[in-house]
């Protein structure tokens, strides 16, 4: 309730229109009304007295109410929609908007599949809501309140049986209502479930069938579907069991109506077509509270939707910009770690612990350790992906918590572990990381990266399309557009996360060679499992269980580190005896 109050503002826009839609909807209502009782006139009147001129004036009323109800309902229609899709339309703008400033513990709180239920199914459910409640939600209660008026001014012998009849009627709806609203907020959970195996499925599509796990997980994909199938359907049952038992109660009214008209009939103290207009109106009194029960039903459902979607656009983004700003308009690179503790969840272990470094401008720093050492997690609190719990780290020797982000991000050159791509041309993902970048520095970056002898081979270069998720580049030529596009920006920090793990050596050899010649200012980070790729790092740090085992040149770590002589004993295939 509280969150779709908070959404109310989104209509404001549009509230033209939304005005515009019940004014239009009134008038259907009214001519809706106006029909019965002209009929009863025509009836009571005209035929009694077979006065054909008497009924021919009151058919030609009636076809006129009629044409006036379709333009009125029509006039509904345009606007309700035009408000409804509107609204919905901001709303998915800055849900996206939001979405996009999450930081990844945001992202990782969500879940990317509850983020897409959100954007559409949970959307979508507000704007159905917003529509009925435009068109319906007047019509409905006119309607039965209309009737009922009526009803009293020219059918009173006959009130009583409404008087049983409405709240029976009334109970039934707001039962249903009520716990259509739990189980809709069951089917949405459910709904998340799907989309996110749904979502796992198509990204990981080539290793299920390597794996050749098709039946593994369409068994998976059956659970959660039939999970949703009965939710669904119990929700859906619910619903739809309230028509029935409607339309029960006013069998039993109209039966009720006949018995006691017929009775007031050969009393001669009513009309028989006071009968007929009691029992038109009787039929749209139910018309009435059905569509009014519909409207609370999708009311009842929109609500768990609306506070997933105000959840969201109220999430506090942790990673935020500095209160007072420092602006560093040319940073050289100096990197330095002060004590850094980091855990992904609060209170949970630490993966990086105690962490010092200082690595100078233009230096260039080797991060070597066992898988899980957290060498990732340490170059994502360069950019400030994550932030640390405790500790700080200084770039120039400005905090990074200080820098706009923007002035942050924009001077580091990130090749993450796992090179992700757009759809779109070659040229399209490299200025994703230089959007003015000219023709000559995007030969260079690819250059640079080993890149342009694949692009130059291609008919159409670097018009070149790539699929989603780049599937139609090798694993190698991922990686190489994935360094070219930080190259590019001439960062002051580069960090490359094991970023030549798919290219060969030979290529690797003349990356590097590349890097000291183009890049000698910048200060590089290597993550590597490969020693070769790292022995001529300025200092190459040697982590272990989230914490530096030792930190040095090549020659001092064989002397000192444990670790690292084992590492180099593994990859060179000799013991290596040192101090
Ligand atoms: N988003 C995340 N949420 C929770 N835990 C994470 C997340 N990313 C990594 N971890 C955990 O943090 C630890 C360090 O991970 P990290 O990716 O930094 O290791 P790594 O040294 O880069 O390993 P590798 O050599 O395999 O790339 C691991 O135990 C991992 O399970
Ligand atoms: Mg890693």
């Amino acid at each position: 309730m509280k969150a779709m109050k908070k959404l109310v503002k989104y209509i404001k826009p549009y509230l033209l229109f939304a005005i515009l839609a019940p004014l239009f909807m009134c008038i259907e209502v009214v001519m809706d009304l106006l029909q019965p009782t002209i009929m009863q006139q025509m009836i009571d009147t005209g035929i009694a007295n077979q006065d054909n001129e008497y009924v021919i004036k009151f058919g030609l009323i009636m076809l006129l109410c009629a044409i006036i109800g379709l333009i009125g309902g029509m006039g509904c229609i345009v606007f309700s929609a035009k408000a409804a899709v509107n609204f919905a339309t901001d709303i998915r703008r800055d849900v996206f908007k939001k979405t996009g400033r999450f930081s990844n513990q945001n992202i990782d709180s969500f879940g990317t599949g509850k983020l897409i239920t959100i954007t559409t199914n949970d959307i979508t459910t507000v704007q159905q809501a917003v529509i009925m409640i435009l068109r319906i939600f007047v019509r409905g209660p006119l309607l039965f309140i209309g009737s009922v008026v009526i009803v009293w001014f020219t059918a009173r012998e006959l009130f009583p049986i409404l008087l049983v009849a409405i709240p029976v009627l009334i109970a039934f709806i707001y039962f249903f209502s009520v716990k259509s609203g739990k189980l809709f907020s069951r089917v949405q959970k459910a709904m998340d479930k799907v989309n996110t195996k749904l979502q796992e499925t198509l990204a990981g599509i080539r290793v299920i069938k390597a794996f050749d796990r098709q039946s593994y997980e369409k068994a998976h994909f059956k659970k959660v579907n039939n999970l949703l199938t009965n939710r669904l359907m119990t929700a859906e049952q619910l619903v739809l069991t309230l028509m029935p038992i409607m339309m029960f109660v006013v069998n039993l009214g109209i039966i009720a109506g006949l018995w006691l008209g017929v009775i007031k009939v050969n009393e001669g103290t009513l009309q028989v077509g006071v009968i007929l207009a009691f029992l038109n109106y009787l039929n749209i009194m139910m018309n009435g509270l059905i569509s009014s029960s519909h409207v609370l039903m999708q009311i009842a459902r929109s609500f768990p939707s609306a506070e997933r979607i105000v959840h969201t656009l109220e999430t506090k983004i942790d990673i935020t910009e500095p209160v007072q700003p420092c602006t560093v308009d040319d940073l050289k690179g100096e990197v330095e770690f002060r004590k850094v503790n980091f855990s992904y969840s609060k209170n949970g272990i630490n993966v990086l612990q105690n962490i010092s470094f200082k690595a100078r401008a233009g230096q260039t720093v080797g991060i070597i350790g066992s898988t899980g050492s957290g060498k990732s997690t340490l170059v994502k609190l360069i950019p400030r992906l994550y932030d640390p719990d405790s500790g700080e780290i200084l770039i120039d020797g400005v905090n990074v918590k200080d820098i706009p982000l923007e002035n942050l991000r924009n001077s580091i050159g990130f090749v993450p572990q796992k090179a992700t791509l757009f759809s779109g041309t070659i040229e399209e993902n490299l200025r994703y990381g230089k959007e003015l970048a000219s023709e000559g520095e995007l030969d260079q970056a690819t250059k640079t990266a080993a890149a342009s002898e694949f692009i130059m081979r291609l008919d159409d270069k670097f018009s070149h399309s790539l699929l989603q998720g780049a599937t139609n580049l090798s694993g190698g030529q991922k990686q190489r557009l994935s360094m070219a596009r930080a190259f590019i920006r001439k960062p002051s920090i580069l960090v490359l996360d094991d970023s030549t793990s798919a290219i060969d050596a030979l290529s690797e050899g003349l990356v590097q060679q590349a890097l000291r010649e183009d890049y000698a200012d910048s200060t590089v980070f290597i993550i590597s499992s490969k020693i070769s790729s790292i022995i001529d790092a300025d200092q190459i740090i040697v982590m272990k269980d989230g914490e530096i085992e030792a930190s040095g040149k090549h020659d001092e770590l064989l002397r000192k580190s444990e670790v690292y002589r084992k590492i180099v004993a593994t990859q060179t295939g000799r013991e290596v005896e040192f101090g």
